[in-house]
């Protein structure tokens, strides 16, 4: 088990030098588009979409179609034969046929890692459940990149859903690998990250704090990073309504932020950033979504490349089978997938879909 092949499953796949050079890539691109324009011809691109999305599905396409390649696949699962009962590792054996590269999103968590182990094609999940987005997490750093001009030395806040909010997450782990890297996680007390990733962040020393007031943070920050209420992931309605207005970012909120504050936003924005911080200079989510192209253009480019070259993955995990996942969003709760788990220094062990710890209760809303 494991893969032969790279995919993007999460940001960490990448290593550091590798993000910088896809950057650089997708900087070169935004210079010198024309020089891209062929360089996937006869290339094909399926995006497997079975959560509902408008800017990932529609940004993977415009940038396969910007590099010259074709893209087909589904933006409504029920429309394909996963209606039918068709687990992943099917669907994606018979996609295999039909394109060189595959972009997933699934509402289960690790479905794209399940992909990723029967498809000889690379597989880039675009978002799976409330776990992780690594291209989200790209467009966010090219946004950083291209305003801050460096990945170090900054203080990122994140602010609203840190519990499901999988883009907070992933661009957790990225800007945690760089030097002198602060976060401050504002949230309500039943949105906190998830305890594996607070766990992972403690043992790899990242220096953090964690409220529930936004204001406080506020003049600290070089980075502010909004997030919407996840209501697609929560239980109740009741749960979502009480927490759904918990931060609301206005102008009198802004006031005590530094000068040259980035605001960044995955989108969609429901009502937690008000109207009025779009005319702010550094309110940047409509570039992210921008941003977001280029860097896939340089994502989908890059991984086409490795194929060809048959680069390998180059994973040292300590793999061991266990006890079922208790996290109910995990693909193993409903697909037939042996329970996997990645056995981390410290000895304890992460599902190695969902990266849940083994034994632990699911994230509960009181
Ligand atoms: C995010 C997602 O899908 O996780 N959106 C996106 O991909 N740009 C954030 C969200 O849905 O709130």
């Amino acid at each position: 088990m494991l893969s032969k092949i790279r995919s993007l499953l999460e940001i960490t796949d990448f290593t550091v030098e590798e993000i910088d050079e896809l950057v650089a890539l997708a900087m070169d691109i935004i210079a010198n588009p024309k020089k891209y324009a062929d360089v996937c011809k006869s290339k094909k691109l399926a995006t497997l979409f079975y959560e509902p999305s408008t800017r990932t599905r529609l940004s993977f396409t415009a940038a396969m179609m910007e590099l010259g390649g074709n893209v087909l696949g589904f933006s409504d699962a029920a429309a394909s034969s996963v209606s039918k009962g068709e687990v992943v590792a099917d669907t994606v054996r018979v996609v295999e046929n039909f394109a060189d590269i595959i972009a997933m999103r699934h509402n289960k968590e690790g479905a794209p890692w399940v992909a990723s182990q029967y498809a000889s094609i690379p597989i880039i999940n675009a978002g799976d459940g409330g776990h992780c987005h690594p291209t989200q997490t790209l467009a966010d750093m090219l946004t950083i990149y291209r305003h801050k001009g460096r990945f170090s030395d900054l203080t990122v806040g994140f602010c609203g859903d840190l519990l499901y909010g999988r883009t907070v997450h992933s661009l957790t782990k990225a800007m945690g690998r760089y030097r002198g890297i602060q976060f401050v996680f504002v949230s309500p007390d039943e949105l906190r990250i998830p305890d594996y990733l607070r766990r992972d962040i403690d043992k790899k020393g990242y220096q953090y704090y964690e409220t529930d007031k936004l204001e406080e943070a506020m003049p600290r920050l070089d980075i502010l990073y909004m997030t919407r209420v996840q209501k697609e992931r929560f239980d109740s309605e009741e749960q979502y309504d009480r927490l759904k207005d918990s931060f609301i970012l206005d102008m009198p909120k802004l006031r005590h932020a530094k000068d040259d504050i980035i605001i960044l936003h995955p989108l969609p924005r429901v009502n937690e950033i008000a109207y009025e911080v779009d005319a702010h200079p550094g309110a940047l989510y409509f570039e992210q979504v921008r941003n977001g192209k280029f860097i896939r253009m340089a994502l989908i480019y890059t991984l086409l490349k490795w194929a060809e070259e048959g680069r390998r993955p180059t994973s040292s995990a300590n793999l061991v089978e266990a006890s079922p996942c208790g996290n109910p969003r995990c693909i193993s709760t409903v697909e037939k997938v042996p329970a996997i788990y990645t056995v981390h220094a410290d000895g304890t062990r992460h599902c190695i879909y969902c990266d849940a710890l083994e034994g632990s209760q699911p994230s509960h809303i009181p």
